[in-house]
Parts: C-alpha cells; sequence; structure tokens
C-alpha cells in the first residue's frame, strides 16, 4: 500500500498534488511519501510481533538524509555500506548502536572510522578483512563487534546483476571459512564476535532461496555453539521484492516473517534485517515533463528526465509503471518513452499503453523510491536530480537541484 493516488483528477502524494510539486520545484524531482515509508517500517517490524526485531534500513536504498531521518524516528536502524553511509545515518540520527557496515571493499580508513564510531556490528567478509579490522582495533585499544558474513551458495534476486549469495559471487565466505574466521576472532582481544550475516539477493519474489539460505545459517549457527562459540546475533540481510505491477505479488512481510519465524524456531538468537527496497521502493515517484513528442508510427515521448535520474529500465530492464499525473479516460495508444540522453540506452520502455500526451504533461514514473535517486548521476552534465518530501498537505525540497555552476565548482582549469 502507498499514498499516491488520483484526487480529483490529479495524481497526488499524500494531500499533495504533484503537479504543484512540478510547478514549485520543477522537473525531473524525487517524490517521497513520509506516510509510506512510516507504513513500511511499521507492517516489516510488526510482522515479527512480538518477537522484537533489529530493522536497519538499507541506506543504498535511499540515502536522502530526510529519508533516513524518517525512519530513525522510528526506531529504524542503518544498514550501510560505506563511509559515506555511515556519516549520513549519524547526521539522520541514527545512533551508532544501531548501524551495521556491510560490503567486501572496506577500505583501511572506513574501517578504522565505524571501529572509532563504535558501531553496532561490521559484517565482515573475508580473512583479509578480518586481519586489517583485528590491527586497526588494537592499535585503537578498542573492540569490534562484528558478524562474518556467510556465503549459502544459494542465489535470488530480480535479475543476474542483483544476484549477490552463489558461491561464485564476491559476497561474504563459504559456512566451513565463516566457522574458522569465528574461531579466530574468538581468540582475539580486539574483535567481539556477535554472530553471522546473510544477504542473498534483492527483488526476490519466492521464499525458497531465502529458506535455503537461512537453513544454511541455522546450522552454522548451531554447529558454533555445539563448540561453545557465543552467537548472539543473525543478520539475514534484505531482498524482500516489491510489486512493479504487470507481474505477481511478491510475498508479504508477513509470509516471510512466518518463514523465518518457522526455520528459526527454538533458537534463542537475536534477529536483525536489512530491508532497503521493501521500505522505500513504493514510498517514491519521479516526476518529469514531456519535452516532446517525435513523430513516428508508434509515437516516442521526449521527457525530461533521462536514465541519469533513472538508471534502472537501463541496466536491469527494469519496468516502471508511468502514470499520466493528469487522469485522462482517452482511450490508451502505444508509445515509447524515452529521455534526451545521447544514447539509445536511454530508453525507459518501449510499446508501452499509454493516454496521449503532449508537451507540457507530466508523467510519474512509480515505485521509484529505493535505487532512483541514490543511483542518479549528472551525465550529460544534467543537474543531479531534485528530492522532494511531502508530509499530509506539506512537502519540503530535501536536496535541491545542483546547478551546472555548483557541478563545476568542484573542477578547475589545467595550469
Ligand atoms: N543488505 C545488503 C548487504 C545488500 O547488499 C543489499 C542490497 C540490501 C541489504 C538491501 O536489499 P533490498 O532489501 O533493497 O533488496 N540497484 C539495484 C539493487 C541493488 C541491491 C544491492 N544490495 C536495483 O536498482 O534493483
Amino acid at each position: 500500500m502507498n499514498h499516491f493516488d488520483y484526487r480529483g483528477g490529479v495524481l497526488c502524494c499524500e494531500d499533495v498534488p504533484l503537479s504543484a510539486i512540478a510547478d514549485a520545484v520543477g522537473t525531473p524531482a524525487y517524490v517521497y511519501s513520509t506516510a509510506t515509508l512510516e507504513r513500511h517500517y511499521d507492517v516489516f517490524k510488526q510482522a515479527f510481533a512480538p518477537r522484537d526485531v533489529m530493522v536497519a534500513f538499507a541506506v543504498k536504498a535511499n540515502a536522502n538524509i530526510a529519508v533516513i531521518a524518517t525512519l530513525a524516528r522510528k526506531g529504524a536502524g542503518a544498514d550501510t555500506v560505506s563511509r559515506g553511509e555511515i556519516e549520513r545515518a549519524l547526521k539522520a540520527g541514527v545512533p551508532p548502536s544501531r548501524i551495521i557496515f556491510s560490503g567486501v571493499g572496506k577500505t583501511e580508513d572506513e574501517l578504522a572510522f565505524a571501529v572509532e564510531q563504535g558501531i553496532h556490528q561490521i559484517n565482515v567478509e573475508s580473512t583479509a578483512e578480518l586481519d586489517m579490522l583485528a590491527r586497526i582495533a588494537a592499535a585503537k585499544g578498542k573492540r569490534a563487534s562484528i558478524a562474518i558474513r556467510v556465503n549459502p551458495d544459494v542465489g535470488a534476486g530480480g535479475h543476474d546483476k542483483i544476484s549477490t549469495g552463489k558461491s561464485d559471487a564476491k559476497f561474504g565466505v563459504s559456512p566451513d571459512t565463516a566457522f574458522a574466521l569465528y574461531a579466530r576472532a574468538s581468540a582475539d582481544p580486539h574483535l567481539t564476535p556477535r554472530g553471522i550475516a546473510v544477504h542473498i539477493g534483492s527483488q526476490i519474489r519466492d521464499l525458497a532461496p531465502l529458506e535455503a539460505a537461512f537453513r544454511v545459517m541455522r546450522s552454522l549457527v548451531e554447529r558454533l555453539r555445539a563448540e561453545r562459540f557465543s552467537v548472539e546475533r543473525l543478520d539475514l540481510g534484505g531482498g524482500l521484492g516489491v510489486p512493479y505491477f504487470n507481474e505477481p505479488d511478491p510475498p508479504s512481510p508477513q509470509e516471510y516473517a512466518s518463514m523465518v519465524t518457522r526455520v528459526f524456531a527454538g533458537l534463542d538468537i537475536a534477529l536483525a534485517f536489512e530491508p532497503g527496497r521493501m521500505i522505500a521502493g513504493n514510498a517514491g515517484v519521479l516526476i518529469a515533463r514531456v519535452v516532446r513528442v517525435q513523430e513516428r508510427p508508434r509515437p516516442i515521448l521526449v521527457l525530461d528526465a533521462a536514465m541519469n535520474d533513472l538508471i534502472r529500465p537501463a541496466i536491469y530492464d527494469a519496468f516502471h509503471e508511468i502514470r499520466p499525473v493528469r487522469e485522462s479516460s482517452a482511450p490508451r495508444i502505444e508509445v515509447d518513452v524515452v529521455g534526451p540522453i545521447c544514447e539509445s540506452g536511454d530508453t525507459f520502455t518501449k510499446k508501452r499503453l499509454l493516454s496521449p500526451l503532449a508537451a507540457g504533461d507530466l508523467v510519474a514514473f512509480m515505485t521509484a523510491g529505493a535505487y532512483g535517486a541514490t543511483m542518479s548521476s549528472t551525465y550529460n552534465t544534467r543537474p543531479l536530480v531534485a528530492e522532494v518530501l511531502v508530509r499530509g498537505d506539506k512537502f519540503q525540497v530535501v536536496r535541491r537541484r545542483w546547478t551546472v555552476a555548483e557541478q563545476m565548482s568542484l573542477e578547475s582549469l589545467p595550469e
């Protein structure tokens, strides 16, 4: 469920017409609903009740500090993958005790920052990383809380490029290596192994691979405990899919939670999750204006949004529903929808059925709140896209559009 609906023939975000935002802020712009963000957090969290689980929002899905702060106020933690994301989480009010740091390429500087901040958990993904972290913590005279990221050799996800759990993927270590690293960390005075972590992919629409991966995790916890290692936490990652329209609905958070409860029945352990898309996906849209229509047997709508603003269709062939901001009952026709960028990859969709649109009309790309703005760029020297947060009948620009002068101000002419 989300808070984007037609009212009086105009698509609104909560109580604000998207046309009002377009007029005030310009296009393209991402628009997020506070109510939807909050609702998705609550639905996920409550699916596990009465069990209290940690929900660490995957910041990569939507890194705007206003979005992180909205979730942090509800009690969410943050799953981060760079020093920058940790800094954003802290700035947005997430306490270090609710920050998780994942990723295969954490640098010395990033690990040192995480250790200094005393974050909840660093998910270690290799032997070399464990050694580097132990050395850094020792030099600082600190103890780092860690989990070992396990590669369960189970892949899943909406596209090959976002599947992370097979043994040939770069992520995590095998269960046997995880066991060895756990033992090694337990003997290190500067490391506290708290548990194990897993994440097998994104936009997962089937519970079976998740369940298979979670069974691998359960047996590893049991194996570790049999050797008298303390295992307090299980981090089960993110990955739950969202409906992108015209495809079967993914499992609900309730179905997901009952599978998790079944797999880990009787195991006394604290659970953490790292959902990104499930929280933010349907909480955001990208609004754009039709610049002109290229006359072809099948008309081509050229928008003022492009692949630099929303890259998912170009790199994952992702489907985003496109809705006209002004509702229309005119019979729909087949059109292609593109951006102005200098390559054919800058195509949002082909042969889409839409009511006829003309230059100046507004459209909204639905389900764009996750991996939309975070993957945007300034390709073709286009201004970095603006972001707006709506709450009730109010809206606020939470990232203003960069000017070209601001982009160039980071550059210099050769001496
Ligand atoms: N935890 C870890 C360790 C991850 O790598 C990811 C996503 C998540 C959590 C959050 O997964 P989610 O709940 O959002 O599925 N750019 C792609 C998605 C990449 C996902 C990368 N990792 C897209 O636009 O579809």
